[in-house]
């Protein structure tokens, strides 16, 4: 979509130079706001023409029957979707007697700039009506990062040459009605009418609405207020209705004077607290933004975002959209996680309501690695928040028939919401997941307080899970059978390989975590017995092999499947999911997304170098990427086997997959995992982060189309950037005490005020394996 003539290539921001309405509908999620509590999409500030309008608070959802034609034991009775809140974006516009729609009269000038340094959106619009007057609206909307519970914008209108009248109503909008609902499982249900009014009330430039869910019970409280100048005509008047409450502002405009005025939001919600209470919380929040006022809050996100940038920054060389892409993404990734705070991070982060607003194991796999190592503080409370869900997830394990804990496959609270089982509850490497993001976190961190204990529960909850769906046979191997690896293309196999090493992993971390913590470890009923016998089943853990392919199977008989019959499909019928059934997908060979790969990155221990060569060009066969989480996999397994020019196609497919809406559905909300997939493909992929034992360790290499690398990380309480050429990598202490780090294996220790500076080892050009027909990745590397 930046293909799109409208949008340019910038380093720092996203800039749309025309309205194309075509591409309304993707704009409006890649110009999203939100800081992880509120989340508002980029819709326009006169509310319409929009695709999807969306106000979004992290948590705050419908639950609704999930329908089963069959029913069966032990499946999910409740969905929960996420609402569109009271809309707070809305400020409409009328000039002289028309209404300022950019579907009528005439369009001069449209700009919008989503500026990744300051947090702020900004638009500039030159329209004359189709009386023939001419306005100019500037508006700058912030969702504020420090205040959480607040948005603002400002807006100003004037006239283009003549004297004119504006009549500007700033909205507070509730139950606004949504497009129907499409037949694209990836999509939300739509919920009507969500929300029952409590309390409405005016004041003098502003409103408060109060409601409350019907089904969830939650109580939501949008407030807004202004602070406005205009000439001497000016006047406010306010009215409130119980979905609707509106401050209108009128005047007559001399050319050369404007009206402008700040519109402070504060939003608020509960699933506990009276209607008082949330009512008084918004209020309060209210008068804090504006005691700060907007030059305070723009000041405010300006220095936060200072500080992110300044640890978190990744520079490249020689691919100008790649580095835009990657700053979109931290971005987004940030405004995903930045203040969730106790609450889940959706795969769409507030910016959609795609896959019904739930979050999935692309939070612990995907985003909590870039968190993890840029503001850990938020890869920590999204841990949390799993923590809190254990009472849900233990619950899911009885009823199931097992000890321990089952995550759910996707939810916003904790219940499971999948009512697909195969791909959903089978799916129980989501607890490994989680295992595996705690001890990341804790390597990275040192975060001691944290590790005794949400992470020691965390790991001993899962691991307990395993030891009890898997069993030993009479070989004494212990299997773990039956169950669906990421892969969403086979289900319910025995011995998934991503699967059995991540459970692994997590059994042998929950028993070295509570040797580290025993008083903990008593408490929570963990003893020797317990604890050796998580050492014994990981140490028995089947891994299949295939000894006449001499490839791992990505489960014990996959590789003796039928080859899907690639030729025989064509390019209209991916993604294979909405045109083919499950049950032909499951027993052929055809991979939606890395899994075995997956296993060969995160896992990377469990296989010689040989090994992973053969296995990643076996599956470079046989994947289709039908999910938006496998490129980056791909391009870190690419880089490390050493082909280079691939990594970059697969580093610039998962970096554009929303900035080129590549898998066409970006108007539902961002991808969120594929965007952090930037992050890891430069990380993980050319510079070969890796964390072994507490330590990095990394193992550059650049393809020919970058010539340079910079990247920040925030590791041990401390800044280090690694700076990486086709020469020479650099590795920078910015602060702390000296780092124990290991290039290519090779132990080296960086102080601050020192540069280490290694040489960057040369990667001998290899021919890159193929993919199934149709489905090769764009061209980059080679062309750049
Ligand atoms: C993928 C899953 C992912 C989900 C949400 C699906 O298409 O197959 O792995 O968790 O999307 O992003």
């Amino acid at each position: 979509m930046i293909q799109h003539p409208a949008y340019s290539v910038e380093p720092w921001c996203l800039r749309e130079t025309e309205l194309h309405l075509d591409v309304l509908a993707q704009s409006e999620s890649l110009f999203a706001l939100s800081n992880g509590h509120i989340g508002w999409r980029g819709n326009l500030d006169e509310g319409e023409p929009h695709y999807l309008p969306g106000s979004y608070l992290n948590g705050v959802y419908e639950s609704h029957p999930l329908p089963h034609v069959e029913a069966g034991y032990g499946y999910p009775e409740a969905g929960q979707t996420v609402i569109n809140v009271t809309n707070a974006k809305v400020i409409r516009l009328l000039v002289d007697d028309q209404p300022f729609d950019v579907r009528y009269g005439e369009v001069f000038a449209h700009e919008r700039l989503l500026d990744f340094r300051a947090g702020l959106l900004h638009r500039q619009v030159e329209w004359v009506s189709q009386g023939g007057r001419g306005v100019r609206v500037r508006s700058t909307r912030l969702v504020s990062l420090v205040q959480r519970a607040v948005a603002a914008i400002s807006y100003e209108v004037e006239p283009l040459d003549a004297a004119l009248r504006v009549v500007v109503q700033s909205e507070l909008l509730a139950n606004e009605a949504l497009p129907p609902a499409s037949g694209d499982p990836r999509v939300s249900a739509v919920l009507e009418a969500p929300l029952r009014s409590e309390e409405h009330a005016r004041r003098d430039a502003g409103n408060v609405l109060v409601h409350r869910t019907a089904a969830s019970g939650l109580r939501v409280a949008a407030a807004m207020d202004h602070v406005v100048e205009g000439p001497s005509s000016l006047h406010v008047s306010s009215e409130s209705f119980p979905d609707l409450g509106r401050v209108t502002f009128t005047a007559a405009l001399e050319p050369g004077e404007r009206l402008h005025f700040v519109k402070f939001v504060a939003y608020g919600w509960s699933a506990v607290r009276s209607e008082p209470a949330v009512r008084d919380q918004v209020d309060a929040a209210l008068t804090s933004a504006r005691l700060t006022g907007w030059e305070g809050l723009v000041d405010e996100q300006h220095a936060y975002l200072d500080d992110f940038w300044g640890r978190a920054d990744v520079e490249v060389d020689g691919d100008a959209e790649v580095q835009q892409a990657v700053r979109f993404a931290l971005f987004h990734i940030l405004q995903a996680g930045a203040r969730a705070e106790g609450r889940a991070i959706a795969a769409k982060g507030l910016t959609g309501t795609g896959y019904d607003g739930h979050a999935f194991w692309d939070t612990e796999t995907y985003v909590l690695p870039v968190l993890t190592y840029t503001v850990p503080a938020a890869a920590a409370h999204a841990l949390r928040w799993r923590h809190d869900t254990l009472p849900i997830a233990r619950e899911r394990a009885r009823k199931l028939g097992f000890v321990g804990a089952v995550f759910p496959w996707r939810t916003i609270t904790g219940p499971e919401c999948s009512g697909y089982w195969p791909a959903g509850t089978a799916a129980f490497h989501v607890g490994a997941d989680v295992a595996d993001a705690v001890v990341r976190y804790v390597n990275a961190t040192g975060d001691e307080t944290f590790e005794r204990g949400v992470g020691l529960e965390l790991l001993a909850q899962t691991a307990r899970l395993w030891r009890s769906l898997g069993h030993y046979d009479a070989q004494g191997k212990f299997r773990i059978d039956g169950v669906t690896g990421p892969d969403e293309y086979s289900a319910v196999a025995d011995n998934n390989i991503y699967t059995n090493l991540m459970a692994q992993h997590n059994l042998r971390s929950a028993a070295d975590c509570a040797g580290r913590h025993p008083d903990q470890a008593r408490q929570l009923g963990i003893d020797e017995e317990e604890m050796a016998a998580w050492r014994s089943a990981a140490g028995a853990i089947v891994i299949p092999y295939d000894d006449s392919l001499d490839v791992h199977p990505q489960a014990e008989g996959f590789t003796s499947h039928e080859v899907w019959d690639f030729a025989a499909t064509s390019a209209e019928q991916y993604p294979l999911l909405l045109h083919f059934p499950y049950f032909d997908l499951y027993r052929k060979q055809v991979i939606k997304q890395a899994d075995l790969v997956l296993a060969m990155y995160l896992r990377g221990e469990a296989f010689t170098d040989e090994q992973k060569a053969r296995n990643f060009a076996y599956y470079e066969g046989l994947t289709v990427r039908d999910s938006s989480l496998s490129a980056c996999i791909q391009a870190v397994m690419a880089a490390e086997v050493g082909h280079l020019g691939l990594a970059h196609d697969y580093l610039a497919e998962t970096a554009l997959i929303d900035l080129d809406d590549l898998e066409r559905n970006t108007r539902d909300g961002l991808h969120v995992a594929s965007l952090a997939g930037t992050w890891i493909a430069l990380v993980a992929g050319l510079a070969g982060m890796r964390e072994r034992h507490g330590a990095l360790s990394f193992a550059p290499r650049l393809p020919q189309g970058i010539s340079r690398l910079d990247i920040g990380l925030s590791v041990q309480s401390r800044r280090l950037r690694v700076e990486v050429t086709s020469d020479n990598t650099t590795y920078r202490l910015v602060d702390g005490e000296p780092l124990q780090i290991l290039h290519y294996g090779e132990p080296a220790s960086v102080s601050s005020g020192t540069p280490l500076v290694r040489p960057t080892r040369r990667t001998p050009p290899s021919a890159p394996p193929t993919q199934p027909l149709g489905r090769e990745p764009l061209r980059r590397g080679a062309a750049k």
